[in-house]
C-alpha cells in the first residue's frame, strides 16, 4: 500500500499538504460546512477533531464557536460524535445517526433538518442552505494531472466540491488504491429548468467519469491520514431478522409464480441494518439468479452476492462493510471493480431512475398504522431517531416498497403496529408490503378497510392484536367517515399512555 502521501500525486498540489490544526483554521465560527462521508464511509477522519479543539478552546475562553454542518448522510464517531460532544454544531443536514447528535437534536441544543437523500445536493446547488464556506472531502489520492479517486463513499461530493467557496481534502492511506476506476461520476444533471435526463437504462451501466473533479485553485489544504472508516460489526443474522427475511423471499418466489417479477426479480435495494442484511444472506440460499443490485448502501449481504456469483452487479454510494467483509472487498478488489459502481447519491437514490429501473426497495421502520402509514424517523412522536434518509426516494419511487420490522419493541412494551402513527414518513400511498415476524401484509389494490384487517390479522403482535381489532371496530361504528375509520381523540393514546405508564398494553 502507498502512503497518503505518495497518492498526492499532483506536484502543484504537494505544497498545500498541512496538518489538521493548520486546516481547520479555515473554519470560522458561524460557516457552513459541507463534510463528505455516507453511513460510516468516506468521512474526514483528523479535521473534525481538529475543529472539535478549536471550538473547545472558543468555548473555554467565552467565545462562541459553532458550525452548521451537512453531509452525504451519517459519519461516524470521529465526525459526528467528536463534534457533537464539543457542542461544535449549530445545524445538522441531511441524516445523521450518532447517539450524541441524537441527544443534542432532541435537547433543542443543535438544529436538524431531515431530508431526503436525493433533494440535498440539488437543494445546496440551488442555494436552499446559503453559501457553503468550506468543504471538507476524503479521497483515496489525486493524481498527477489533478483528478480525485472517490474513497468508499461518493455521496454528495460532487456537489460539495463544485460550490463550497473552500476546500480541504483528506488523503487517507486506508482506502484503497485500488478503488480507482470504480466509480461512475456523473455531474451534469443541473437544475430547473435546465435539467437533464439521466440516461442510464440499467442498473450496472457506467455513464460518468471514474474521477471527481474540482477547480484545484479552491483546494487551500491537503491533510493526509492513515485511519480506518467506522467498520461496523455485523451481528449474525437473528432468529427475528431471518424471520422476516424467508417470508419476504417466499412472497419474491409467489411474485415470479404469477408473472409480475422476472426470474432474476428485479434491481434490489436494501436499506441499512440488520434485517436487511438477513435478506440478502436469505438470497444467498434461494432458487433467485442473476440478481443486480441498485441501491445506497451497499453492505456485507449484497458483496457476497457478488462474490458467490449470484449477483451479477451492484450500484451503491457508498460501500460500508464490516472489517471481515472490508478484507474479502480488498481481497477481490481487481474482480470486483468492474461489478461495482459508486455513484453520486443524488444518482442512486434518483426518483427518475428508480421508478425507470423497477426497484424492489426493502427498509426497516419504526411503526406502521392499521392502514399502512410508516414511521420511520420519530420515537412516540417528538423525538428523533435518524432521520428518513433514503428510504423516502425508494418507498415513492419503487416497483415493490417493503417495510419490515419486529411486530413489538422494548420487551413487548411497545407495539409496532398502532392505530395512527405518532409521525408520517410514508404514507399509505408508498407503502405496498408490511413484514413483521408474524407476518406478511401485501396491501396492494386495497381500500383502507382491507388493509387495515390484513394488518391486525398478519403483522400485530398476538398481545396487541385484540386492542387493534377493538379499536378498528369501534372507530367503523363511530359515525365518522368509513374510508378510513378514526377515533380521533383515542388514535395517538396508545404513545400517550407508554409516555406515562411505559406500556402501550391496556392493563
Ligand atoms: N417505538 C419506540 N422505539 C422503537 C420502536 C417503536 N415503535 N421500534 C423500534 N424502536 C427502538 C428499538 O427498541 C431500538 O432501540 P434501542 O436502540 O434503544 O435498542 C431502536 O428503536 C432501533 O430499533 P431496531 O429494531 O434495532 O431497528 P433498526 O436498527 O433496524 O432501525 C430504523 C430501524 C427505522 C430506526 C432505521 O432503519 C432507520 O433509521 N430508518 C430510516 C432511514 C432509512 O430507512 N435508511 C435506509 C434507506 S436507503
Amino acid at each position: 500500500m502507498s502512503t497518503a502521501a505518495e497518492r498526492v500525486q499532483h506536484e502543484g498540489l504537494r505544497g498545500k499538504i498541512m496538518s489538521a490544526a493548520q486546516a481547520a483554521e479555515f473554519i470560522a465560527d458561524g460557516m457552513t460546512v459541507g463534510i463528505s462521508g455516507f453511513t460510516g464511509a468516506g468521512y474526514p477522519k483528523a479535521v473534525p477533531t481538529a475543529i472539535t479543539e478549536k471550538a473547545q478552546a472558543a468555548h473555554a475562553a467565552g467565545k462562541p464557536y459553532k458550525i452548521r454542518m451537512i453531509t452525504g448522510a451519517s459519519t461516524a464517531d470521529e465526525c459526528d460524535g467528536v463534534l457533537a460532544r464539543a457542542n461544535a454544531i449549530s445545524f445538522r443536514s441531511p441524516f445523521q445517526s450518532d447517539p450524541t447528535m441524537r441527544n443534542q437534536i432532541n435537547a433543542g441544543d443543535a438544529a436538524y433538518m431531515d431530508v431526503h437523500l436525493s433533494h440535498i445536493e440539488p437543494q445546496v446547488r440551488a442555494g436552499f442552505f446559503g453559501d457553503m464556506d468550506v468543504a471538507v472531502v476524503e479521497v483515496a489520492g489525486i493524481t498527477a494531472d489533478g483528478k480525485l479517486i472517490p474513497s468508499l463513499a461518493v455521496g454528495t461530493n460532487v456537489t460539495w466540491l463544485q460550490y463550497a467557496k473552500k476546500i480541504i481534502l483528506e488523503v487517507n492511506a486506508q482506502q484503497n488504491a485500488k478503488l480507482e476506476g470504480m466509480a461512475d461520476i456523473y455531474d451534469s444533471i443541473g437544475l430547473p429548468p435546465n435539467r437533464q435526463p439521466l440516461m442510464l437504462t440499467e442498473a450496472g451501466q457506467r455513464i460518468g467519469s471514474p474521477y471527481l473533479a474540482c477547480d484545484l485553485d479552491k483546494i487551500v489544504g491537503i491533510v493526509l491520514t492513515d485511519a480506518s472508516d467506522r467498520n461496523s460489526k455485523f451481528a449474525e443474522p437473528d432468529e427475528m431478522s431471518k424471520s422476516i427475511a424467508a417470508k419476504i423471499i417466499d412472497f419474491f418466489s409467489h411474485e415470479v409464480k404469477m408473472g409480475r417479477l422476472p426470474k432474476n426479480l428485479l434491481p434490489l435495494q436494501s436499506g441499512v441494518g440488520n434485517v436487511a442484511n438477513a435478506v440478502l444472506a436469505g438470497l444467498q440460499d434461494s432458487p433467485f439468479n442473476d440478481l443486480v443490485g441498485y441501491t445506497e448502501v451497499l453492505q456485507d449481504g449484497m458483496l457476497d452476492l457478488i462474490l458467490s456469483g449470484k449477483m451479477l452487479s451492484a450500484s451503491a454510494t457508498a460501500l460500508s462493510f464490516s472489517p471481515d467483509a472490508l478484507q474479502r472487498f480488498n481481497d477481490n478488489i481487481d474482480a470486483l471493480r468492474s461489478k461495482i459502481i459508486l455513484r453520486p447519491q443524488e444518482v442512486t437514490n434518483n426518483p427518475e431512475l428508480i421508478r425507470r429501473l423497477g426497484i424492489i426497495g426493502m427498509n426497516a421502520m419504526i411503526e406502521a398504522d392499521i392502514y399502512g402509514n410508516v414511521n420511520s424517523t420519530h420515537i412516540m412522536g417528538t423525538k428523533m431517531m435518524n432521520g428518513i434518509g433514503g428510504s423516502g426516494d425508494f418507498a415513492r419511487n419503487s416497483f415493490l416498497s417493503f417495510f419490515v420490522s419486529p411486530s413489538v419493541a422494548k420487551g413487548g412494551a411497545i407495539s409496532c403496529i398502532v392505530p395512527m402513527v405518532s409521525h408520517h414518513d410514508h404514507t399509505e400511498h408508498d407503502v405496498m408490503v408490511l413484514v413483521t415476524e408474524q407476518g406478511l401484509a401485501d396491501l396492494r389494490g386495497k381500500s383502507p378497510r382491507e388493509r387495515a384487517r390484513l394488518i391486525i390479522e398478519n403483522c400485530a403482535h398476538p398481545d396487541y392484536r385484540d386492542q387493534l381489532r377493538d379499536y378498528f371496530d369501534r372507530a367503523e361504528k363511530s359515525g365518522g367517515g368509513l374510508h378510513t375509520p378514526h377515533l380521533l381523540t383515542e388514535a395517538l393514546s396508545w404513545h400517550q399512555r407508554f409516555v406515562e405508564t411505559g406500556d402501550m398494553r391496556v392493563k
